[in-house]
């Protein structure tokens, strides 16, 4: 059996796996027998499929040794619920309580998603009304929940691009993306049969249209923009940029990952976005991370909406419906209709801060972060002096004669309690520091924070190793990040196992 290497620092004993915890026979709650009846498992299976050894190497631990397991694991690690989760691109914030309580109550819980329509209009009447805020906020008519992710929703989208483009008798072969986009983006653009052409940003981190123009051909399916983009500043040419866009036949492709910084002041619609994919995971406060399930749902102008994927809800006289009934559909993108507890979570957020609060998010998460941005551009270098909107981006050029970079601020930060904002992201920035505290910190966490910051470059400056041996607090110290990527060790064998 193999551990993950790095220094254990707490407790006399090391921390058992769960598989060395428990005792022959010790066991848990036991469930009560089915009431449905009917014949055993075992004498339905065919003897082909049965195994015959048992179910060796389990666990077999009480419900006492499971909670304390979990529980002290999940005190290893720091979470938006226990500090400041500033990882910029990511919007770490607070996912409320209430919308837990409402996901859960039964009539959602425990629906069946192969329920008839009929039995199931109180959840699609949700899963309407949702889409209709989420048409609200972006300004595009057609609306689609499948998606499971970000990353998903732009494949959603740009299959419904290329469908567009085949339909008019040429699916083009190339997207035009700029040089700080989220990897993502050229992912989901390769995968649909796309080639990508970068372009770079001006020096103020801004794509200008002459730029855009001189990338632009017959061949051009879409272009994709992320606004404000991952540096967090607002793409000011974007209504030139999509003037020139459709000029030359193509699309616009928003990456609405950022729409915190855009609710209830601008639309992605009036710049003259086709297609945008939301995170609910992160504008609209479901939790995530720890690739968790999500949502990406995609908005799209009239012209997309024929593409649009099935089933999707139509309203009649009996009330709402699934219908397959729309013939340029580029098809289902997911199971059933999407995460839908992602979705009533999401409602459920919609609903609490209505139209007002929504608009508060917006210039909550902006403030926050210029009010970290102006406390410490005079010890971190800004990336650009662009204004920037819900998230900031600083370099560590300054530190360099320190030894001490980017990672080790990253890791000392740990130490003072607080998880590490995204690193080295965007990749157009060298060393770069970019921190979204999002709307829901307060002014004393944001302070706490900025103090910590000052701190640590204060520490590079005087006593450099302690930073860059940091942490020293946490339960675990620093790992081999490259082989923990490159070689994870994910599985746990019984110890009689092939050991291959
Ligand atoms: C700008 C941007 N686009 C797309 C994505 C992909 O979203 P997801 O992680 O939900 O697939 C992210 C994720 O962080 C992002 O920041």
């Amino acid at each position: 059996m193999s551990r993950p290497a790095g220094v254990l620092r707490y407790g006399l004993l090391p921390e058992p796996l769960i598989f060395e915890r428990g005792a022959p026979g010790r066991t848990g709650a036991t469930c009560d027998p089915t009431e449905v009846g009917g014949p055993a498992p075992v004498d339905v299976l065919p003897a082909g499929l049965r195994r015959d050894d048992g179910l060796a190497g389990l666990p077999e631990v009480s419900e006492l040794d499971v909670v304390r397991h979990f529980t002290r694991l999940s005190q290893w690690n720091l979470s938006a619920a226990t500090t400041l989760y500033p990882l910029g691109s990511c919007t770490m914030k607070y996912n409320p309580i209430v919308n837990e309580a409402i996901v859960r109550s039964p009539g959602f819980a425990a629906l069946h998603p192969l329920l008839p329509d009929a039995w199931t209009q109180g959840a699609l009447e949700l899963m309407d009304r949702l889409a209709g805020f989420l048409r609200a906020v972006s300004g595009l008519p057609g609306i689609s929940l499948q998606p499971a992710a970000g990353a998903h929703g732009e494949l959603t989208g740009l299959k419904m691009v290329r469908a567009y483009h085949a339909d008019r008798g040429n699916p083009r072969h190339r997207v035009l993306i700029p040089a700080s986009a989220h990897g993502t983006n050229p992912a989901s653009a390769a995968l649909c049969g796309y080639t990508v052409t970068e372009m770079p940003a001006n020096d103020a981190g801004i794509l200008e249209v002459e730029t855009v123009r001189a990338h632009l051909g017959p061949d051009v399916a879409a272009m994709m923009i992320t606004n404000p983009n991952t540096i967090g500043l607002f793409e000011r040419n974007i209504q030139a940029i999509a003037e020139a866009v459709r000029e030359a036949g193509a699309l616009l492709y928003c990456d609405g990952a950022n729409m915190n910084a855009l609710l209830g002041v601008a639309k992605p619609g009036d710049m003259g976005a086709d297609v945008l994919q939301f995170n609910l995971h992160k504008t609209f406060s479901t939790p995530h991370g720890g690739g968790g399930p999500g949502a990406g749902p995609v908005a799209v102008s009239e012209r997309l909406e024929p593409y649009l994927p099935t089933p999707r809800l139509v309203r009649d006289a009996s009330g709402l419906r699934w219908s397959e009934d729309f013939p340029k559909t580029i098809g289902r993108v997911r199971s059933f209709h999407g995460n839908v507890g992602m979705l009533v979570r999401a409602y459920g957020y919609l609903r609490t801060l209505g139209g007002d609060g929504l608009t508060d998010v917006t210039a909550m998460a902006v403030l926050n972060a210029n009010y970290i941005r102006a406390k410490l551009a005079d010890v971190l270098p800004l990336a650009f002096q662009t204004p920037s909107l819900h998230e900031c981006v600083f370099t560590d050029r300054d530190l360099d004669a320190t030894g001490a970079h980017t990672l080790d601020l990253a890791k000392r930060l740990l130490d003072y309690g607080f998880f590490a904002p995204t690193i080295y992201f965007p990749l157009v920035v060298p060393g770069a520091i970019m921190i979204e505290p999002t709307e829901t910190e307060s002014k004393q966490t944001l302070d706490e924070f900025i103090a910590a910051v000052r701190a640590i470059v204060a520490e590079a400056r005087e006593t450099p190793e302690l930073v860059k041996e940091a942490p020293h607090a946490t339960f675990v110290g620093r790992l081999d990040e490259t082989r923990a990527a490159r070689r994870p060790v994910l599985r746990w064998k019984p110890p009689t196992a092939d050991p291959g």
